[in-house]
């Protein structure tokens, strides 16, 4: 497996400029990618980036204590970022300065969320058929911190026509990183992603005079993977998923040579619900863990589909743990 190499973030405040040793990006997911979850992640070792779920703005700016809650207590030991999304420059500036007052090192802004209520609210994906506002939104970020401020994509809305003019806006605009997932908005989460977007992204990105840093996002669920999106799109980094919520080791194993076991999969689930059950949220934290269920692939956690399923019905999380606990210590 091909180590990638470091990649600088520059800030307009060049002593708020990031060095990361380790583009192996955890993509943001919402209703997953909470504080826990990125913690246990972490834990497992090889991953490189974290970010926050995303930060909606709509009737004000963000508070403090919502980018600390976002964030979490604990201190990872790689960078975080905190992700907004906005639809306008509205409360923009005032909410990435609060970002400077937390230990998040950069700020990122979505681009490429592509459910409803969003979309028709013009932020997320819905952008990407106007990169003048893009670039607004980018240039108002990037003046209200010294820290360096990203953008994540898709490829486009219906079809990939403005994809040039998305990316130039970004650039110009100041962004210190992109991330890009190779799908278009009406594709979802489904279909393959086009790894063939991505290669010609970075081909444009590679024809400014100063480029920014690539990251190629969608589709990579395996080591295998990783390598062979590195190579064809010859990206600075690759951003996970879907597969890390299928296997939450897969960036030690990248990194580390070493494949999770069920055995170890099995206690990350325990330790996740134990997580997650630490405050009042009981009745979302099996809707969590069968997510984890769900996306579970290979023969990680299941010897066929039919006991997937099974447990993917189940009403109670004794249901689950009934089955897991061939493999793992079962809380009291
Ligand atoms: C359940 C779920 C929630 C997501 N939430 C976010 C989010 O908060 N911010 C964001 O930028 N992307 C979000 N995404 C998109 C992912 O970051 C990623 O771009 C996408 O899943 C494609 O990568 P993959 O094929 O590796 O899963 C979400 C995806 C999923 C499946």
């Amino acid at each position: 497996m091909t180590k990638l190499k470091p990649i600088t973030l520059s800030g307009s405040d060049p002593k708020k400029s990031l060095l990361i040793e380790n583009p192996l990006f955890l993509a943001p997911m919402e209703g997953v990618t909470d504080p826990s979850f990125r913690q246990l992640v972490a834990a497992r070792g090889g991953v490189g980036v974290l970010c926050t779920e995303f930060i909606r703005i709509s009737q004000g700016h963000i508070p403090l204590k919502v980018l600390r809650r976002e964030l979490g207590t604990w201190q990872e030991p790689c960078p975080i970022a905190v992700q907004f999304m906005a639809p306008s420059t509205d409360y923009l500036a005032e909410s990435v300065a609060l970002v400077e007052q937390t230990r998040a090192q950069y700020v990122d802004l979505n681009f490429g969320c592509p459910v409803k209520r969003v979309f028709n609210k013009c932020a997320g994906s819905a952008l990407l058929d106007f990169p003048d506002r893009m670039f607004d939104i980018v240039k108002c970020a990037v003046e209200a911190t010294g820290l360096p401020v990203t953008a994540k994509i898709r490829a486009g809305v219906n079809d990939t026509h403005l994809l040039k003019d998305v990316i130039h806006a970004v650039h110009s605009a100041g962004a210190a990183l992109l991330a890009m997932h190779g799908r278009l908005r009406s594709e979802s989460y489904a279909m393959d992603a086009h790894w063939e977007w991505l290669a010609e992204a970075q081909e444009y990105l590679l024809s400014f005079e100063k480029p920014i840093p690539f990251i190629a996002n969608g589709g990579i669920d395996t080591c295998d993977d990783v390598d062979a999106v590195v190579k064809q799109t010859k990206c600075d980094g690759v951003m996970i998923g879907r597969g890390a919520i299928a296997d939450p080791f897969i960036f030690r194993h990248y990194m580390c040579s070493e494949p999770a076991t069920r055995e170890e999969v099995c206690a990350f689930i325990v330790e996740y619900w134990q997580a997650i059950n630490q405050g009042s949220q009981k009745k979302s934290g099996l809707g969590r863990i069968k997510q984890l269920l769900k996306y579970s692939v290979g023969n990680l956690l299941f010897d066929n589909e039919d006991q997937r399923q099974q447990l993917m019905r189940a009403r109670d999380i004794e249901t689950i743990w009934a089955y897991i606990s061939g493999w793992t210590a079962i809380p009291a």
